[in-house]
């Protein structure tokens, strides 16, 4: 049987050991749900603070000028490109990963003229669908969404879809599409594909431009560690910038905004997909917490991510298996996310269970137990202490206590 010390020698072996100094993580708490809201950086309430008290207080509106307020948008869009394969002047930092979902569908079915498909599968995040089905509903074109089995996807792309809008990796399962293969296969058809990066980025060395992407979103919650409703991103390859035209055609992406012209004129670049005025807070936020990426190659995110999931597997297989508790993501490396999902039909009571034993991972719809690994912060210990506990609160079956039942707002 594993013991502790090889998990400890896991972790002294580790080469990204050092950056969960970089994060203010409280004493006694294991943390599983990196992929729902990252941890707290250490760096962030200062300067949070200082934008606040300083940049806001002291220096007022000269801030968008004496700050450079007025690019966040497109510098901390550059901070996320290196971490997902981009080029800088391909992302910028804006709104929610939904409104630019919205954003960037929106614009990109102009671009397919005749087709009427958008191609999607049951294993993506219910909000994207949702988004596909209003902007359908506001074109009014005649746009149908698809839904399909995620292993069919490739197989169901034909002549009639115009996009191929998918989620890297599944929310619930942590199943993880082949980002190039289908990309290839979406253009061979003459579709274009829209990423949706938001268990991706931060967690692995996401790589759009050789996957030949064409546009992308993601958050800047969960593995980027930006803070609660922290801004978003999008992507649009450099080569379809000029032809997507913005829906949402605010001043923010207009090429002048402060001429106040009475006619829109998008700006050159991904810039112009901006609406409106940045929100300097969240975004300093976020842009604290992608110091913690300096000099990290995402290379070896991507390994030790799926070495902390090897460990699990083989730790729930060992010890949770003969109590019920069923692996539900995939083993092979290449489809994998960074979690780790375990099948039980009293997931919820057991999720609350275990966080009342400190650790904490989350319950998905309708008998998911996840467990988020973000590589920054995670250490291998947690991943064998978590699973010591969950075989715990499994033998002892408190799970069943009442308290454990009572359904919260947030799951
Ligand atoms: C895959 C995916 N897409 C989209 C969203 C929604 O993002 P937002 O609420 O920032 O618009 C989430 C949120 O968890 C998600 O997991």
């Amino acid at each position: 049987m594993m013991d502790l010390n090889r998990a400890l020698e896991m972790d002294r072996s580790d080469p990204l050991a050092g950056t969960r100094a970089a994060f203010a993580l409280p004493e006694g708490v294991i943390y599983l749900d990196g992929n729902s809201l990252g941890a707290l950086p250490c760096n962030a309430a200062a300067r949070v603070a200082e934008v606040i008290s300083r940049q806001w207080g002291h220096d007022l509106i000269q801030s968008w000028n004496r700050h450079d307020w007025i690019s966040m948008p497109a510098r901390v869009g550059d901070r996320i490109a290196r971490l997902i394969g981009a080029d800088a002047g391909e992302v910028v930092a804006a709104d929610s990963t939904s409104v630019n979902l919205m954003k960037l569908l929106s614009a990109a079915l102009k671009l397919r003229p005749g087709r009427r498909t958008i191609l999607s599968d049951n294993g993506n995040f219910p909000n994207d669908l949702y988004i596909a089905q209003g902007v359908s509903a506001l074109l009014g074109e005649g746009h149908v969404l698809r839904i399909v089995d995620p292993d069919k996807v490739g197989d169901e792309i034909d002549g009639d879809t115009a996009i191929l809008m998918l989620t890297e990796v599944d929310y619930r399962s942590g199943r993880r599409h082949d980002m190039r293969a289908l990309t290839s296969r979406a253009h061979a058809a003459g579709a274009l594909v829209i990423w949706d990066l938001c268990h991706s980025a931060g967690a692995m060395d996401v790589d759009l431009n050789a996957a030949g992407a064409d546009m992308a979103v993601g958050c800047g919650y969960k593995y980027l560690n930006g803070g609660p409703g922290a801004p978003a991103f999008m992507f649009v390859a450099r080569r379809l910038q000029g032809d997507l035209k913005p829906a949402l055609s605010g001043w923010m992406g207009h090429d002048r905004p402060f001429d106040f012209d009475l006619d829109y004129r998008p700006a050159t670049g991904v810039v112009r997909n901006l609406a409106g005025t940045p929100p300097i807070i969240g975004l300093t936020a976020l842009d604290a917490a992608l110091d913690a990426f300096d000099g990290v190659d995402m290379r070896d995110v991507r390994r030790k991510s799926l070495a902390l999931g090897d460990l699990f597997i083989e730790l729930a297989r060992e010890r949770l298996a003969r109590h019920g508790l069923e692996i539900v993501t995939p083993e092979a490396h290449p489809t994998r996310g960074s979690q780790v999902s375990l099948r039980h039909p009293e997931a919820y009571a057991i999720v609350q269970a275990l966080i009342a034993e400190g650790v904490v991972g989350d319950f998905r719809m309708p008998d998911i137990a996840r467990f988020g690994f973000a590589p920054l912060y995670t250490s291998f210990a947690d991943i064998w202490h978590a699973i010591d506990r969950l075989e715990a609160i499994m033998a002892a079956g408190s799970f069943r206590e009442a308290r454990f039942r009572k359904r919260l707002a947030v799951t």
